[in-house]
């Protein structure tokens, strides 16, 4: 082992570290660029994403493993246990080679002490693996791989669909591509996938969308450097048609970064004047990063600025279109992003809603009459869904909903929700709003 190039174990190591005791997210954590070889990236991708999914599952088979629980400065020994038991129980990898490669591990992390231990904790695993799991089958929290209030929250809400939301939650997603209309049709860049080895199907209400039976890594992906693919999965995709957007509209993207709904608004219509904004710096930055890699810097207007302070941003002219993509639980998403479990916690919640009522109060009054604001969350919860917009119709004269008729998801009092797993979607929320004269 090189000194300066960590094993992909030690790699994942000290990223579920940052995830699990410092609350960094996944996808600020897991930069793999380090390792040459895309075998070692893969494991590292498997191992913090498979850990991440089955978090409390495997934190109930670790406790009775040890005699007394491991100081807070070793929570890297904690995190380096969890993904041994993980490799046994979903890896394919023979255990007594996993189970080698994960104790060495405690000496790159110059953690020498903790050697014996780690090789005890998980032979013994090995050993009492079946009697370990039969003593967990009562816990709830193990069984279904979720914390408990994200579990009372899906019953609440989905009181006959909660067990199915759950299993796909910890589900792998499918990889999902959006077609750049202005490069490519998506006939043709199935025909390249195609030329290129890999298995890919359309996907299903989208007129851009191609899943891949496996996911690859972009650089392989034909035509991405030229802009004409980008990962977006299927129920992201719906928003553009959802807004219908007129030739020459002015519209405001508030909650815009990484950017895949402006660029997917950009790829399909033809827009005079688009703002898009997003709060937090690093994001902008991918925002232009995407725009530029996509060739639509063009008649985009990215702003770093906090979309319920207009004074800032705004020019004073009305939009005719607003897609308010709004911060969420993202529990729609966590198979996606199995962070979400860990770093949620249930007060969040009513912070999320406060945060998503002031958007909605906010932006209303810039939006042009005859025009329509079209809201968005990745959350499967009421309260950010339709309970936040019959809230905001029954204080708006001048709001109206435009009902969201469909084959996909499923028609609530106001709005509609797919749930995550239905047609191979993430689980996504619109309402569409028009505005009238008050
Ligand atoms: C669901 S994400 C948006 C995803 C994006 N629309 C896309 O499709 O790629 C929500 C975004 O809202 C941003 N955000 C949160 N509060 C905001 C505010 N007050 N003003 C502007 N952006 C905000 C977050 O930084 C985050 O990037």
């Amino acid at each position: 082992m090189s000194p300066t190039i960590p094993d992909a174990r030690t790699l994942a190591t000290q990223i579920l570290t940052q995830v699990i005791h410092h609350g960094h997210s996944l996808s600020d954590c897991l930069d793999t660029n380090s390792l040459p070889d895309p075998r070692d990236r893969a494991l590292v991708q498997e191992l913090c994403y498979g850990v991440l999914r089955w978090l409390p599952k495997l934190q109930a088979l670790l406790q009775p493993l040890l005699k007394q629980p491991l100081k807070a400065k070793d929570g890297d020994i904690q995190v380096l246990l969890l993904i041994g038991l993980y490799q046994q129980l979903y890896l394919r990898i023979p255990p007594h080679a996993a189970i080698a490669a994960t104790v060495n591990v405690t000496r790159a992390v110059q953690k020498n002490w903790a050697t014996g231990l780690v090789n005890a904790v998980l032979r013994n695993f090995q050993r009492q693996r079946d009697t370990l799991l039969t003593r967990i089958e009562t816990d709830r929290c193990a069984q279904f791989a979720h914390p408990a209030w994200i579990l009372t929250q899906l019953q609440t809400d989905w009181p006959t669909q909660w067990e199915a939301i759950v299993h796909a939650n910890n589900e792998h997603p499918p990889f999902t591509l959006r077609v750049n209309s202005r490069c490519v049709s998506r006939d043709e860049y199935l025909q390249q996938l195609q030329n290129a080895g890999l298995v890919a199907t359309p996907t299903p209400y989208t007129d851009v969308g191609i899943t891949l039976a496996q996911p690859v890594e972009v650089q392989r992906l034909p035509g991405f450097n030229q802009g004409w693919i980008s990962v977006q999965d299927g129920a992201a995709q719906l928003a553009t048609s959802l807004l219908d957007v007129p030739t020459d509209a002015r519209v405001l993207d508030a909650c815009a970064a990484p950017g895949g709904k402006t660029a997917h608004l950009l790829e399909r219509y033809t827009i005079d004047k688009l703002v898009a904004l997003d709060s937090r710096p690093t994001r902008v930055q991918k925002l232009k990063d995407t725009l530029r890699r996509l060739h639509l810097e063009e008649n985009t207007a990215v702003f770093c600025a906090d979309a319920t302070q207009p004074e800032t941003w705004w020019d004073g002219q009305p939009f005719d279109r607003i897609l308010l993509d709004v911060p969420c639980s993202g529990s729609g998403v966590i198979r996606r992003h199995p962070d979400i479990k860990h770093l949620r916690q249930p007060n969040d919640l009513a912070t999320m809603v406060a945060q998503q009522t002031r958007l909605l109060e906010t932006l209303w009054p810039l939006l042009a009459i005859g025009g329509k604001l079209l809201y968005v969350t990745c959350s499967v919860f009421a309260q950010e869904n339709f309970l936040q917009i019959q809230r905001f119709l029954t204080t708006h004269a001048d709001a109206h909903e435009i009902p969201l008729t469909y084959p996909w998801g499923h028609a609530l009092p106001s709005g509609r929700q797919i749930l995550p797993g239905e047609d191979y979607f993430d689980g996504f929320y619109y309402a569409c709003l028009f505005k009238t004269q008050s």
